[in-house]
């Protein structure tokens, strides 16, 4: 009895230790700093580059429906502008990660960092001071053009004053920040321009590089944001922004026979669905700025879809 007691007593300090080293450890390498080169991006004052920039901004990239806070979701659906000034939430295990503010205000928003910073973001995923940006923003592979015209869009921006709190996070967020959020940079060298047309490769670009449906409608690791589940396949449970006990699950998109949403639709069904914009309430997908992408690109978009790999899976329900 004794014995074990003594054992017990040692099992509880080694135990005891682990835990004070991993939280010292947490503390020491907190808020980890990366390096990432600038790219060589200009913004531009041409008018037709701030229009095409606008457009992204506002349709396939919806960077208006998380910049614009979750008070304007509805007016950014409907294409009206809006002030970027960010604050939208992302409650997740880790914290709480909020949009940025992208108006020109200098304190608050963007109006004191360069171009190269503003594409650094983009591109590498590495933020202004260094630290690395959570995977909501995959348009590391966009092309100079479009990233370009994004960035010349964003300095048209009138100045808003508001600080938002981009990262607030609990302990087990700063463990996961210190030591397994990494950033990611482009696959290859990004296209200098991309032609719009209605090409299987378009598409591709449009679905990983700019309108991110892969983040969605793939399953994830809610703690570090990893893919887990085959691409496409069906994405994990969001909850309502307003209502928090509606839930959605985004569909299986692959081409799969059984258990694809949209395995029997057709071209023209697919585009008119596109047109309706949101039917699902709370649905957190940006159908408003999707229902703005001209036939081109949903034609595109749907023509590459049709090209990978069919998954037989229904989101959920093996978790269950
Ligand atoms: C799904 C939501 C979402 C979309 C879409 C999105 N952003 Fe963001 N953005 C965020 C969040 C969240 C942060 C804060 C992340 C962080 O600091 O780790 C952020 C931060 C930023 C920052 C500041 C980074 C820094 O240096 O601290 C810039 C610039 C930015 N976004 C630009 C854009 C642009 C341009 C687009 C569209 C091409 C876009 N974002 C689309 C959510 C989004
Ligand atoms: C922010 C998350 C998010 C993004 C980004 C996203 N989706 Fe979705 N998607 C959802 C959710 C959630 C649903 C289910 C609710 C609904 O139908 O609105 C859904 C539903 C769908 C549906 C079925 C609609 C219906 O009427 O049944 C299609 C098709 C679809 N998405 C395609 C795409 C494509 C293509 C992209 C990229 C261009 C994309 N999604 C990007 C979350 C997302």
């Amino acid at each position: 009895m004794k014995k074990l007691l003594k054992t017990l007593k040692w099992v509880g300090i080694v135990l005891a230790s682990v835990i004070v080293l991993f939280v010292v450890a947490v503390l020491i390498f907190k808020n980890p700093t990366f390096d990432a080169p600038y790219p060589d991006i200009k913004a531009s004052k041409d008018s037709s580059i701030i229009a095409r920039g606008k457009a992204i901004v506002y349709g396939p990239a919806h960077c208006a429906t998380c910049h614009g806070g979750l008070e304007n979701v509805e007016k950014v659906d409907r294409g009206e502008e809006v002030a970027l000034a960010g604050g939208f939430e992302f409650k997740l295990p880790l914290g709480i990660i909020r949009s940025a503010n992208l108006t020109s205000d200098p304190e608050t928003g963007i109006g004191n960092r360069t171009d190269g910073e503003l594409a650094r973001v983009l591109r590498y995923a590495v933020g202004h001071d260094g630290h690395a940006i959570f995977d909501f923003m995959p348009f590391q592979n966009m092309s100079d053009e479009d990233l370009t015209a994004v960035i010349s869009y964003l300095r048209t921006l009138a100045p808003v004053k508001k600080h938002v709190e981009t990262i607030d996070m609990n302990f087990m967020g700063e463990a996961v920040r210190a030591f397994m959020i990494k950033p990611v940079g482009p696959i290859a060298t990004p296209p200098k321009a991309v032609v719009p047309d209605s090409s299987i490769e378009y598409g591709k670009y449009l679905v990983w590089s700019v309108a991110n449906c892969r983040g969605c409608h793939t399953d994830r690791d809610m703690m570090t944001g990893a893919f887990i589940g085959p691409d496409f396949a069906g994405g994990p449970e969001f909850e309502g922004e307003k209502d928090p006990n509606f839930k959605v699950r985004p569909p299986n998109i692959t081409p799969d026979k059984k258990t694809s949403k949209i395995a029997n639709w057709t071209e023209q069904f697919f585009i008119e669905r596109f047109r309706k914009g949101r039917l699902v309430p709370e649905s957190p997908m940006p159908w408003g700025p999707f229902s703005r992408m001209s036939d081109l690109e949903l034609k595109a978009i749907y023509r590459y879809m049709r090209t990978v790999a069919p998954v037989e899976r229904i989101p959920g329900v093996e978790a269950e």
